[in-house]
């Protein structure tokens, strides 16, 4: 369907003239439109009301780790803030919103002792969505681990296994009769490879074993996580996500395409295979197999968990060569920097076919349910002039992915819903505030949110049919 818009004004904003290549119907009226955040990107508070210690605030109060000098004491003070951005959610239109729960204000120390102000403050937040009619979707770990436990080796301890399940445990008894929409973990192998490999992320481990581990106690806690929400919230829609990126080979020399399937299988196949019984890609890449050394008896068997759905979380597409120097995976990212194609701020390519190619990637999967955007956004250099944040180009840029997302669900891919990442700008990790994914801008000054014409666009969307 095609839509023609004309000039129109939203808000006090005019919207420039705008074609639009489809319309909210053409996804179906099932379809689930929302905004994600999480926690430690937005809630400040960092020390309020009894909260604990995170991995992220360690990691932000120690000089040079992030590399804007920028910390997330205050962030976007989500935490005193909630119904004003809840309030926006609604103003654009979104039917759901996605975010995160703070482990550490929950259980300060990891586990024991359960803050109840903590426990409050999400019971607020879920209530406000639900009395505005928003559908609240919680993502149980997006990874602000405490440092408590941190510690004690953090995803690296085998022991994680038993701190998680007491954390999922507790969080579903709490809100599980209010919130049926559940996400285990976000982005296994951003976590683990950013935290326990490269060091670029808290809690900053570096080396291959400490990877491994972590990754195998992740796998172990996305499965076990599943089963407790299962448990505890009989109603329940559960899923998990993972970052995920096309690949291709620099070209067509076979040394290259090879060292391609062994990034994929490392970016896009790690956590998904074993979730689903197929096992770790170690064929695909053999140095995986010092994965085993951390796994024990049975465990094989209780990797595997019936998600009811897989979140996709599309940013990049990965261009790769082969080479020595990359602890035994013999191959090496080309970065975009090189390859003379559009970036965002974080010089991370923009590539919408990239999209489409994951969703039918995992949407064939035999075991996989049903498809979910949990995020896809896009980060640029904005700034508000006369009271506006003219983004044009995140405007095409949701036009050119929602396509793709199109044309896979055309092609019978089941995806049921998108979440733009994000509700508004906020602390992107070791990148400080200077990437702004936002949907709504703010000036970290005084906390003013300033809806951007992408919001606007995103209300004309989904209200004007
Ligand atoms: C994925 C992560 O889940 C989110 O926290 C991050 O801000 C975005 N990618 C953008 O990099």
């Amino acid at each position: 369907m095609l839509n023609k818009g004309t000039t129109k004004t939203s808000g006090n904003h005019e919207l420039l003239e705008d074609i639009r290549p489809f319309s909210r119907v053409d996804f179906g009226n099932d379809f689930t439109w929302g905004v994600a955040t999480a926690a430690f990107q937005t809630e400040g508070a960092w020390n309020k009301d009894g909260k604990g210690e995170s991995v992220w605030d360690r990691f932000t109060h120690t000089k040079g780790k992030i590399k804007t000098g920028d910390h997330a004491k205050v962030a976007t003070d989500f935490y005193h803030r909630y119904e004003q951005d809840i309030d926006l959610v609604k103003l654009m239109g979104f039917d759901s919103f996605r975010f995160s729960i703070a482990w550490p204000r929950l259980l300060p120390s990891g586990t024991g002792h359960v803050n109840s102000k903590g426990v409050d403050f999400y019971h607020r937040v879920i209530d406000y969505c639900l009395e505005n009619g928003i559908t609240p979707w919680i993502t149980l770990y997006h990874w602000d681990l405490p440092q408590a436990l941190q510690d004690h080796g953090g995803w690296a301890n085998r022991d994680i296994i038993g701190w998680f399940t007491e954390y999922v445990d507790l969080v579903t008894r709490q809100y599980g009769d209010k919130a049926q929409n559940w996400m285990v973990l976000n982005e296994p192998m951003a976590f683990t490879g950013l935290g326990y490999m490269a060091g670029y992320h808290a809690p900053g481990v570096k080396g291959l074993d400490s990877f491994l581990s972590a990754a195998h106690h992740t796998t172990m806690c996305q499965a076990e996580g599943g089963r407790i929400v299962r448990y505890n919230v009989p109603h329940a829609n559960i899923g998990t996500t993972y970052s995920c990126s096309h690949v291709d080979p620099i070209d067509k020399l076979p040394w290259n395409v090879e060292a391609a399937n062994r990034m994929d299988a490392v970016f896009n196949r790690l956590y998904v295979e074993p979730g689903l019984g197929l096992g770790y890609p170690t064929k695909a890449v053999p140095i995986l197999k010092r994965i085993e050394k951390f796994m024990k008896a049975g465990d094989e068997e209780k990797l595997p968990f019936e998600f009811d759905f897989i979140g996709i979380q599309n940013y990049f597409r990965i261009v790769s060569k082969y080479s020595l120097f990359s602890l035994g995976l013999f191959a090496k990212e080309v970065p975009a920097t090189k390859r003379n194609v559009e970036m965002n701020s974080m010089n991370f390519e923009i590539f919408p076919e990239g999209i489409y190619h994951m969703l039918k990637r995992f949407g064939s999967y035999e075991g996989i349910k049903k498809l979910v955007v949990t995020e896809n956004g896009v980060c640029l250099p904005d700034q508000v002039n006369n009271g506006a944040v003219n983004d044009h180009r995140r405007i095409k840029f949701f036009e050119e992915y929602l396509l793709q997302v199109l044309r896979a669900k055309k092609e019978g891919v089941d995806v049921d819903g998108y979440f733009v990442w994000t509700l508004t700008d906020n602390f992107e990790w070791s990148e400080g505030y200077e990437p702004r994914f936002g949907l709504v801008h703010v000036d970290y000054e005084t906390q003013q949110r300033t809806v951007k014409d992408s919001g606007w666009w995103w209300k004309e969307l989904l209200l004007s049919d």
